[in-house]
């Protein structure tokens, strides 16, 4: 098929949904949250008490797990087993342990099998942390986003504190240094940028700048 895929990979917290939800609503191409899909897969282990451990009880569960998204006037929505889950999991109990769950090949076979039938034959922008390296390896645009760490924290801090006034700058810090380890030292496709992917640093980059950067390399595809 010769529609496009625009992969969007890397670090935690570096605004790649906000690039990513900017250019699928400029270009209409529909956009799709692999991070959300994990954290969704993690709310349900949390929720039903799964033993990530036990590769036959994560299989058995993984079968009685749909995910799906929803367009929204307020955005796209994410549906776990049809129930609008997009805020719960974004609280700090899945953020800490959608590492350990992502790292599970069984999860990630899932996933990745899912995703792949969601660009199949429409034009997507993807984002998430192996979409341009083993999603879909052969997407025309391969973005890989990071920004310094001290930046992404206190960006994820102001996101999260309106509806965690607990939430401390410690805490979100420690998340993502501690993601951003996971995720590039595990076995199971590792976070690690594409020979082929352009490298954004949008530590002072401003959303919009971001946006007209991306713009200029996807356009003359179109
Ligand atoms: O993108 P987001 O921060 O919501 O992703 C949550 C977690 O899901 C990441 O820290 C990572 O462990 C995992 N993830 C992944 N592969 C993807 C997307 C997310 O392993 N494609």
């Amino acid at each position: 098929s010769n529609n496009i895929v625009v992969a969007i990979d890397g670090y935690s917290s570096c605004g790649k949904s906000t690039l990513a939800k900017a250019l699928a609503n400029k270009l209409r191409f529909v956009y799709i949250d692999t991070g959300a899909m994990y954290r969704a897969v993690t709310l349900y282990f949390l929720r039903n008490n799964i033993d990530t451990t036990d590769t036959g009880k994560v299989t058995h569960a993984l079968n009685d797990i749909h995910i799906s998204f929803k367009p929204s006037p307020d955005g796209v929505r994410v549906l776990l087993n049809n129930e609008d889950v997009s805020d719960e999991i974004r609280q700090m109990e899945v953020a800490s342990n959608v590492s350990t769950v992502a790292a599970i090949r069984e999860v990630r076979q899932a996933m990745v099998k899912l995703q792949q039938l969601m660009g199949k034959s429409i034009d997507v922008i993807m984002d998430g942390r192996d979409i341009g390296t083993q999603v879909f390896p052969h997407a025309q645009v391969k973005l890989f986003m990071t920004a310094d760490p001290q930046i992404r924290a206190e960006r994820r801090y102001k996101e999260l504190l309106p509806k965690n006034p607990a939430i401390t700058m410690a805490e979100v810090y420690d998340n993502i240094a501690k993601r951003d380890h996971d995720d590039t030292t595990r076995d199971e496709s590792p976070l690690v940028q594409a020979p082929d992917a352009i490298v954004l640093d949008n530590s002072y980059l401003t959303p919009d700048e971001q946006l007209a950067f991306t713009l200029g390399k996807i356009k003359p595809l179109l």
